[in-house]
């Protein structure tokens, strides 16, 4: 059987499998200079289909983690990318078709791979105990080499990890080095179970907590602060019977509200409160922190759920005007007696893949970074993130950079100047897709003049998909890890 991917918007045009691992020597800068302190690597990860899919309709969260590495030495940066060797990347190279069927769907299974692993460690890719780790939350991490992004191996934590899953989106205590984590439905697929964990610098599970969530859901992120764990909750709803039935793993359920499960940090099932509010969609936490009584929770907020291949329950068609993500702040008060939490807009720039000066991850913060879809005032054609928005969180104004014609970002990441640099004082990194050149740039902008023209644009003369999420790791972290 001939390899032919179909021809479909997730596999054709700009989005087409790239299916090329590279190593490009020195980056061609095509405009500005590369900061010559910047002494790091930019990893991230994208999802990249080897095979075409087994069922016609699948979504493009269901393609194989690529990992890529942007290495920046004294103003030069040497590009790297290279699959995830997951148990399932293998057994499919072998068999050169695709054998895992449907997103999130084991049912819809070649009968070979029954019971096999089936993660695609496709959505983000962190450090942390001296290891580089590339996860997506159905499943545990995946260890890659940092230097060769060869694949170590699935971390299970010495096989302490009791969870089955382990989410995308682990939170930094920068005051004490601890990873916060979690699994949900870590009992298995469409479970209600998550395990919440901590993790010491060295990478030792310190903390186990498992609770039921009120109604099984896709909790993609969640919010961490000096003294409080919290659990979204929203109505994307997950259920076997369903996946059983060739349906989506997820379904919109409007009639659901949302919860908030706060723990405080390290703390029992028994001291677990839920905190309810009207239905609403939310996915990535930009950050969040307490100051003892009041947790600040601050999220991109839209009316309803923002993915389009995910259907509504109660038969609405989408609807994209309902699906704009506003940065917005949940408030809880955990002293008022109430069950419920406050929710007030911070921007009328619509967007979503918010990043923050993650040395503040956990602490109070003013400063946050975001791909935005509309910029009030400003009419732009084509589709996607056009823009790279800053947020100035305490005078609540929004400055935006334009990526281009025919073009849209990725994830936006924050790099710091130099160590002991202030909030926001560094720059923004993002992956910009040329659409007209079917190739891609890295941008880096300044952090505090984000509107400028970039402070260097490297050339890439291929296309990086787009993907999810990725991290900045310091050359002494990496050397710490050896
Ligand atoms: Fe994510």
């Amino acid at each position: 059987m001939s390899t032919r991917f179909p021809d479909e918007p997730p596999f054709s045009g700009f989005n087409a499998p790239v299916r090329v691992e590279a190593d490009i020597y020195d980056l061609e800068v095509a405009q500005g200079e590369v900061p010559e302190q910047l002494d790091g690597t930019y990893y991230r990860v994208v999802c990249d289909r080897q095979w075409p899919p087994m069922v016609a309709d699948d979504i493009a969260f269901n393609g194989d983690g690529m990992v890529m590495s942007f290495r920046f030495d004294r103003g030069h940066v040497d590009f790297k990318s290279r699959y995830v060797r997951t148990p399932r990347f293998e057994a499919e190279r072998a068999a050169r078709r695709a054998l895992f069927g449907a997103y999130r769907n084991p049912f819809t299974d070649d009968p070979s791979v029954v019971g096999m692993n089936r993660t695609l460690a496709n959505t983000n890719v962190f450090w942390h105990g001296g290891m580089l780790l590339a996860s997506k939350e159905d499943s545990p991490p995946i260890r890659i080499d940092p230097d060769t992004l060869e694949t170590v191996g699935v971390h299970t934590f010495d096989g302490a990890l009791t969870s089955q899953t382990s989410t995308a989106h682990p939170k930094f205590d920068p005051n004490t080095g601890e990873m916060v984590f979690f699994g949900y439905a870590a009992k298995g697929e469409c479970t209600p179970d998550i395990a919440y964990y901590e993790a010491d610098p060295a990478g030792n599970l310190i903390h186990e907590t498992w609770f039921q969530a009120p109604y099984s859901s896709m909790v993609h992120d969640f919010a961490v602060t000096q003294n409080f764990v919290i659990f979204p909750i929203i109505p994307l709803i997950s259920d076997l019977d369903r996946i059983r039935n060739n349906l989506s793993h997820y379904a919109w359920d409007p009639s659901k509200d949302v919860y908030l499960g706060v723990l405080p940090r390290k703390g029992r099932v028994e001291d677990l409160r839920w905190y309810r509010g009207d239905t609403r969609f939310a996915s990535h936490i930009l950050g969040a922190y307490d100051d003892g009584r009041h947790i600040f929770i601050d999220t991109p907020v839209s009316e309803t759920n923002y993915f389009p291949f995910f259907p509504d329950l109660s038969g609405a068609p989408y609807d994209p005007a309902r699906t704009k993500g506003f940065l917005s702040r949940w408030t809880i008060d955990t002293m008022d007696g109430s069950r419920g939490f406050r929710e007030e807009r911070l921007t009328d720039h619509a967007g979503e893949f918010p990043r923050m000066d993650d040395r503040y991850e956990t602490l109070p913060y003013s400063w946050g970074v975001m791909g935005l879809y509309e910029v009030p005032g400003e009419q732009r054609p084509g589709g996607g993130f056009r823009w790279i928005g800053a947020v100035d969180l305490t005078r609540k104004r929004t400055t935006a950079h334009y990526v281009g014609d025919a073009s849209a970002t990725g994830e936006p990441l924050f790099v710091p100047a130099h160590d002991g640099a202030a909030q926001a004082e560094g720059y923004v990194m993002a992956v910009v897709g040329r659409h007209d050149e079917m190739r891609s740039d890295l941008l880096i902008l300044d952090a505090g003049r984000i509107d400028a023209p970039p402070v260097a644009t490297l050339k890439l003369p291929l296309r990086i998909p787009y993907g999810l999420h990725g991290n900045w790791v310091t050359t002494a972290e990496l050397r710490q890890g050896q």
